[in-house]
């Protein structure tokens, strides 16, 4: 079968960019991206390709090369699943904060909605490719509820991971380590992995698409984003280890990283990992592990987040602890918002637990992120909800202007690893601060020598 017909429902950071490149890269695929979130498809159209919704280095050109061609944005969501013979599921899959679960489980509601609306309205046989993170087993619910719901027309459930990750989104669906496609082994189930193994056939060597069976793809995506959390806590364990006894984390980091059973990649240490996935996808891993009564194994993996937590909680009481015991009424500048660099994704950066942890104290703290937006800033601290959102007004201004969000203050903090960040005039900006002008590298971006030497008082994550 040769698919023609695209439908995606759910057009944010995944939806958004993986769609774009198979439109970009199968000009005969007609692709939409559907959403219910009407602004967010607006500015997917908008003519101004600033104003897309997502920021990702090389985006705005894939989607200018073929939106209009054969890649569409809609709100109408019906006639969308209606035209495609192949629909991608790529809605949100939060955390619980209800419920049984609260807390640990995958909220899967906006699939189950997704999965009851395509059965309402497919009139014809469809695939279903689950291209959100979820739980192992996740396709048989799917399959259920299309099953009962439907017209009677069949239905075939495959799982395809998305492995890219943000900033890079578009290197990384342009040249994937892997593409993961999961299916029945049934005849049927084949024929519906082949469809979609043509698909990313247009510009994937064949040996880097992988097929499995549903259950090992939906579980291989959850430890893939357990094993590169757990190698982050790993290093910023050691990084504590480092600070007490003289070693050097970035040393150690090199040393290990040159086994070539090790490995370089994911031993930076920093103010602790965010974004919107490995938590999330570790809780999911830790409840699940606990349904089957997996206790040891729930424990086991619930450390790294627990290490995640103890990183960004000692990075801000450092900050208090070497200004003198007290930040009240202290101005502290953020350089960093965003969970890393190259994205305007603030969910769970640790940006948003040290400016919490800070406010407690009553500092005053001024934020500079070069692609976040105000609005952003403050949703992400009233979210947290331990404070007003007139105390969070009150406690945070944002600035367009790093050098003026530096001026007066008492530190500095470095979030996020914005390559800008290195080419500032830290001469000037020592000059503005109060003194003695402490920067706390919560990324270990910055020249330690250089800054030294200007004057500050810099420390470093594990050193
Ligand atoms: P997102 O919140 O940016 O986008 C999800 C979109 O789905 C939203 O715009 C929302 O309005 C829309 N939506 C929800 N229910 C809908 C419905 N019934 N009909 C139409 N639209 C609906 O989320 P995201 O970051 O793109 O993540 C999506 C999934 O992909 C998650 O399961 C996540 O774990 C996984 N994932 C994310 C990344 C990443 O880097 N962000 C990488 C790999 C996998
Ligand atoms: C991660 C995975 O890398 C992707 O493969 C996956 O598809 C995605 O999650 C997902 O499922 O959402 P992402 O969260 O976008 O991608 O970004 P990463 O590069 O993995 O960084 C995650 C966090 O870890 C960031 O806060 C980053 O600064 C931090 N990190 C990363 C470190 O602190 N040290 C490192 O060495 C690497």
């Amino acid at each position: 079968m040769k698919i023609k017909n695209i439908c995606c429902i759910g057009a944010g950071y995944v939806g958004g960019p993986t769609m774009a490149v198979i439109a970009h890269k199968c000009p005969d695929i007609k692709v939409t991206i559907v959403d219910l979130n009407k602004q967010r498809i607006a500015d997917w159209n908008d003519e101004n390709l600033d104003n897309l919704p997502v920021y990702e280095p090389g985006l705005a050109d894939v989607v200018a090369s073929a939106r209009g061609r054969n890649l569409f944005f809609s709100t109408d969501v019906e006639k969308a699943i209606e035209e495609a013979e192949m629909i991608f599921i790529s809605v949100n899959t939060p955390t619980k904060t209800y419920g049984l679960g609260k807390g640990q489980a995958a909220d899967l509601k906006y699939i189950e909605l997704c999965a009851r609306q395509i059965a309402a309205v497919a009139k014809n046989d469809k695939i279903v490719v689950e291209k959100s993170t979820l739980p192992v087993r996740t396709a048989q619910a799917i399959k259920d509820i299309l099953e009962n719901t439907g017209n009677g027309v069949k239905f075939e459930i495959l799982s395809n991971p998305e492995f890219l990750a943000e900033g890079t989104a578009v290197e990384d669906l342009m040249h994937p380590d892997r593409v993961l496609i999961g299916g029945d082994t049934d005849e049927d189930g084949q024929k519906a992995i082949q469809a979609l193994v043509d698909v990313y056939a247009n510009w994937i060597p064949k040996e880097k698409i992988l097929t499995t069976n549903v259950w090992s793809s939906e579980l291989s995506k959850l430890t893939a984003n357990a094993f590169l959390a757990q190698r982050v806590s790993s290093i910023n364990a050691m990084s504590e280890l480092c600070e007490k006894t003289g070693a050097d984390v970035t040393e150690v980091a090199r040393a290990i990283g040159m086994d070539s059973r090790i490995g370089p990649k994911f031993l930076k240490a920093s103010v602790g990992f965010g974004g919107s996935c490995f938590q999330k996808d570790i809780l999911n891993l830790v409840y699940i592990a606990k349904s089957y009564g997996l206790t040891e194994v729930a424990d086991y993996w619930e450390q790294v987040i627990i290490m995640n937590d103890h990183q960004k909680r000692r990075f801000a009481s450092n900050i208090v602890k070497t200004l003198y015991n007290t930040v009240s009424g202290k101005k502290i500048a953020f350089l960093g918002w965003a969970f890393k660099k190259d994205t305007n994704d603030t969910r769970e950066s640790a940006a948003i637990y040290v400016a919490n942890d800070l406010l407690n104290e009553q500092a005053e703290i001024a934020v500079y992120d070069p692609k976040v937006e105000d609005d952003t800033i403050y949703a992400d601290l009233n979210y947290l909800g331990s404070r007003s959102a007139e105390d969070n007004t009150k406690g945070v201004k944002t600035f367009t202007d790093p050098y003026e969000a530096c001026n007066d203050a008492h530190a500095i903090a470095v979030l996020t690893e914005w390559d800008e960040f290195k080419d500032y005039d830290w001469q000037k900006i020592y000059e503005n601060m109060k003194k003695p002008a402490f920067v706390f590298d919560g990324r270990n971006l910055l020249d330690g020598k250089k800054m030294n030497e200007i004057g500050f008082i810099y420390q470093e994550i594990g050193k």
